[in-house]
């Protein structure tokens, strides 16, 4: 069976861990092994570069930020890959993010920031999902803590709305230079995770072989059952 890598990106708070969680499961249990990952962070040299990236009250310029989340995301990708020897890989977040908060809003240039990911990040998701909710849905989804924010978090309405936006375009404006899938994520999480597995058999084959294997294990089971009883 293939090894498969997904990403799971979007806004804060448009539901990404709790999706990446619904499809770990489900890829268990269709006999894909599965390990989750959160970018940044995951190894010890990610978790004190997101410690930096996170903190609004260190001084960062956007392109330093965008290069330190490529430096994490290449040591990531590199994890991955190892990973992927023996398991199925989600990254919570991936290379979206930067294209949107500092590609984007942040001005850094999205060919820029896709230079860099495409000169040190050598592996990439088979498919990255966008959930696209809309931001005061998201953001009501969040602690509304103003100290507990992050340098992203604490940013005015009019950058969220912004960064939403920027996000429901970049399926189309990378133009297949990354297999970016945009989902509507505005409904109930089983409904969300429904619509995650469908685009993923769309667009991942080994998951769709991982799936029709499994159903026919299941009819196997359910003949073998039947011819028992
Ligand atoms: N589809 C959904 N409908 C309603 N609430 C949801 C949905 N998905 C997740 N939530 C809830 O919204 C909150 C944020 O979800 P989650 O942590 O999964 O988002 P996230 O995108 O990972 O956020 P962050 O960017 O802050 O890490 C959680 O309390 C979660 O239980
Ligand atoms: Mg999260």
């Amino acid at each position: 069976m293939d090894n498969v890598f997904i990403a799971i990106d979007g806004i804060d708070g448009c539901g990404k861990t709790t999706q990446v969680a619904m499809l770990k499961t489900f890829m268990d249990e269709i006999g894909l092994p599965t390990v989750t990952v959160y970018d940044p962070g995951t190894t010890p040299m990610g978790l004190s570069l997101r410690k930096i990236l996170l903190d609004k009250d260190i001084p960062l310029n956007a392109t330093a930020q965008a290069l330190l989340f490529t430096a994490s995301r290449a040591a990531l990708a590199a994890e991955v890959w190892d990973l992927m020897r023996t398991h199925s890989v989600i990254a919570d977040r991936w290379v979206t993010s930067t294209l949107a908060y500092q590609g984007s809003m942040l001005g850094v240039g999205i060919d820029r920031v896709l230079a860099a990911h495409n000169t040190f990040v050598h592996t990439d998701p088979a498919v990255i999902i966008v959930l696209d909710v809309p931001y005061e849905v998201a953001g009501a989804r969040l602690d509304t803590d103003e100290a507990k924010k992050d340098r992203f978090e604490s940013k005015s309405p009019g950058w969220h709305k912004g960064l939403a936006e920027v996000f429901r375009g970049l399926s189309r404006s990378l133009n297949r230079r990354l297999p970016v899938r945009r989902i509507n994520a505005d409904h109930n999480p089983d409904i969300v995770h429904r619509e995650i597995v469908m685009t993923l058999i769309a667009h991942c084959p080994p998951f769709a072989t991982a799936v029709a294997d499994r159903y026919m294990e299941q009819r196997a089971v359910e003949a073998n059952n039947k011819s028992i009883s």
